[in-house]
């Protein structure tokens, strides 16, 4: 999950395009698709939010996917810095832009982290087009069709 807020207006999407890239300085990336409302409010605000969900957590993957929805202000909190997160995440980080590399129809976002915490549980696993702990569980975002066995990817 991606978390950004410009001049009091919070954007946020489900997103599983992360990645750590420097260990120094500390640096990961996330890569969001032009149009979407977080692309614009990490460009405008020059920061942005990543937490990483628990595995009970896929409702709040699936709020955050659905494209021009309403911001689902219910799952998130302030941390202490005053940067929106999500409630009960697993992990979270707060990074500052630190560059902006466009690819193909998304900018890959490059963070510098901030501050980080962590606690023990299990991970939200998004693995060929289901939600789960392997292929424990199922669930579709809201727009797709989908069914078993078939990736719907996003
Ligand atoms: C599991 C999952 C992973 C996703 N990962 C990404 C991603 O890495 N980058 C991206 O741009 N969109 C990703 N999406 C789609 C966005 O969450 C979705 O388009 C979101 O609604 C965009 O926000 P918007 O309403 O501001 O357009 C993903 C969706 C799902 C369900």
């Amino acid at each position: 999950m991606v978390v950004a807020e410009h001049e009091g207006q919070p954007a946020g999407m489900t997103l599983n395009s992360f990645a750590s890239v420097s260990l120094e300085p500390l640096l990961v990336l996330v890569s969001l698709g032009h149009g979407a409302r977080t692309l614009d409010a990490v460009r405008r605000s020059g920061r942005f939010a990543v937490s990483m969900l628990r595995r009970g957590q896929r409702q709040v993957a699936l709020d955050f996917a659905e494209r021009g929805a309403p911001f689902p202000a219910g799952h998130v909190e302030r941390a202490g810095d005053g940067q929106l997160v999500v409630r009960h995440a697993l992990a979270e980080l707060r990074c500052s832009v630190h560059g902006i590399v466009t690819a193909g129809d998304h900018d890959v976002v490059l963070g510098a982290v901030t501050a980080f915490s962590g606690g023990e549980g299990e991970p939200l696993v998004f693995h060929a087009g289901r939600f789960g702990h392997v292929a424990a569980d199922a669930a579709a975002p809201a727009g797709f069709d989908a069914f078993l066995g078939e990736g719907i990817g996003w």
